[in-house]
């Protein structure tokens, strides 16, 4: 049988290790462990080297003392899964296996890799004997079962549960076990502690596992390494000297100086600050979908609205929520409580109402913007049934290449569903994982859909005027820099003629609005209920 192998995003595959070559990969490692401790270094294993754990490697590996040396030695430990196994290969040669549009992200791994060489990544979970620290950076996923309804899935806990017992098997028993991954609240006392603490007995090991809570805040974006480094960090541990090693950790690796940490009193109050915080997040996003609606069928363009209220101080953080609210965190963070009062803190009665209804209304609120690519379309004639659509934008928020759980997923699902074709083009992703791999891996958002077969297929456009060229549909699905810049007289050139235009993000301003109407294009927008009146503008004249 072929060996498997894992594809990189650049195509290359790596076939997976095999069992023989565990060994001399340890050996390899233990010397480098050796060197790091003669040099006085500290061996910090991070397990999960994606978005969160290999820019927290790469920061923890760059940190010094105060005359400037470094004192940490990090092994970015992932599993070799088809999925994930090419990350180890792209940071041992100095290679960030997250694209990022931060500047420091790419130089940072590099100088750690190869000049400081305090970083290295592996695959084997005995690394973990050798660990002083180790910092947990694994997904933690919640299924959902249907579309628009979070209350009806659950937590994925098997593969972090069994994350708690190899490191508990395997740690030096002074070892700091930090917990980073966000986590349904009452993990680290409930489940995790027990469960390491059965494994310490068993191994002849009388006290208890220091393990500590602290959760990330990283923005994958222009400023990925200082969301993470130059940032307020909250943090608890199990216990006093679990509460005193992870503040002594955090505060050798980050910025606590100008950002100072909060310390709570126990991990589960860690853990809730990080739920309720995105919560908090998720509901302010979709408060506006209503109001969204609202602004679109009464001649209001919300947009205006929003930069009107927002002069106020107290209401600087509205944001408009574009097609949908994506990203690993939001749509999930929420689920996660819910889940955890009935499943880990064993409660019966429902006191959820908001959270849950905030991350329905997100989940489905693209559904309504492929509503309005149907509407713009029926004005100029067009079925949607066949017609060629183009949409701008495939990740989850501008100007990243980051595509989980994005709106335009589900917008493209909705699209195909009616029996549209479809483009889609990114400048910042180069493959679209979720449609690759959507027969593979379950749960899928697919599955909430009709004719989505061919989507398997669906490759990301690069080249801008190929990609619009003989649409009839052009959909602004997220706010990349390049959209922003789009000229309507040069679009329409490439496109051949007028064209129905959607603009889901208030990417266009009031003039690029009429260009495109002078144009002959249909025009419309989510909120932008002040088009119309800018069409009979127009018509007057
Ligand atoms: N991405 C973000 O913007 C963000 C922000 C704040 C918090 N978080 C939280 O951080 C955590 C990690 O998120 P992420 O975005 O880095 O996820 P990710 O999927 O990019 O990375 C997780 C990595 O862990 C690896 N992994 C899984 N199980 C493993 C195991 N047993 N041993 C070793 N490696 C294993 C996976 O292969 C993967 O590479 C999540 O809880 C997430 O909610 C993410």
């Amino acid at each position: 049988m072929a060996q498997p192998v894992s594809i990189a995003p650049d195509g290359t595959a790596y076939p997976l290790p095999r069992p023989e070559e565990y060994a001399g990969e340890y050996q390899r490692l233990e010397k480098r462990v050796e060197e790091a401790r003669r040099n006085g270094q500290e061996i910090v294993v991070v397990m999960g080297v994606g978005f969160v754990g290999a820019v927290m490697a790469a920061i923890v590996a760059d940190s010094t003392d105060a005359s400037g040396r470094p004192r940490k030695f990090v092994i970015g430990m992932q599993r070799p899964s088809e999925r994930s196994f090419w990350k180890i290969h792209l940071i041992n040669r100095g290679q960030s296996p997250v694209k990022a549009e931060d500047p420091e992200v790419d130089p940072m791994i590099h100088r750690c890799v190869l000049e400081k060489k305090t970083l290295v990544a592996t695959y084997i979970y005995e690394i973990l004997k050798l660990a002083d620290v180790v910092i947990v950076d694994v997904q933690l996923d919640y299924e959902k079962v249907e579309l628009g309804n979070v209350r009806s899935g659950h937590v994925e806990m098997a593969a972090l549960e069994e994350s708690f017992e190899i490191i508990a098997q395997h740690i030096p028993p002074q070892a700091l076990v930090l917990i980073e991954t966000t986590v349904a609240p009452g993990t680290t006392e409930q489940v995790a502690l027990p469960a390491m603490r059965k494994i310490f007995r068993r191994r002849g090991i009388p006290g208890d596992p220091l393990l500590a809570h602290s959760y990330e805040r990283v923005m994958p974006g222009r400023d990925y390494v200082a969301s993470i480094r130059d940032f307020w960090r909250v943090c608890a541990g199990v216990n006093e000297e679990a509460r005193k090693r992870v503040v002594q950790f955090l505060g050798e690796v980050l910025n606590v100086k100008k950002y100072p940490l909060t310390v709570l009193d126990r991990p589960i109050e860690s853990e809730t600050a990080k739920i309720v915080e995105n919560s908090y997040r998720a509901t302010i996003l979709a408060f506006l979908d209503e109001w969204s609606l609202f602004a679109e069928r009464n001649g209001v363009d919300i947009q205006k609205v929003i930069q009107a209220i927002k002069v106020r101080p107290t209401h600087s953080n509205m944001i408009f929520p574009g097609p949908g609210i994506g990203g690993y965190c939001l749509p999930k963070d929420g689920g996660l409580g819910v889940w955890s009062y009935k499943n880990i803190l064993g409660f019966e009665d429902e006191i959820f109402k908001m959270t849950p209804l905030a991350i329905d209304i997100n989940d489905t609120r693209s559904l309504h913007a492929a509503q309005l690519v149907r509407d713009a379309l029926r004005e100029m004639g067009t079925p949607i049934a066949n017609a060629e659509v183009l949409v701008l934008g495939a990740s989850y928020r501008e100007d990243v290449g980051d595509t989980r759980y994005s709106g335009s997923e589900i917008l493209v699902r909705r699209l195909a569903d009616m029996g549209a074709e479809i483009r889609v083009h990114d400048p910042y992703v180069e493959r679209w994982w979720e449609f690759e791999v959507q027969d593979h891996y379950k749960p899928s958002r697919a599955d909430f859909f009709r004719n989505q077969k061919r989507l398997r297929d669906l490759a990301v456009l690069k080249d801008l005027p190929g990609a619009l060229q003989g649409i009839e549909a052009l959909v602004f699905a997220v706010r990349h820099q390049e959209y922003l810049r789009l000229d309507p007289g040069w679009v329409i050139e490439q496109t051949g003629g007028p064209v129905a235009v959607i603009d889901c993000f208030c990417v266009l301003d009031d003039d690029k609005i009429r260009r495109y109407l002078d144009l002959g294009c249909e025009v419309t927008g989510m909120g932008r209920g002040h088009i119309r009146r800018l069409k009979e503008e127009l018509k007057k004249r």
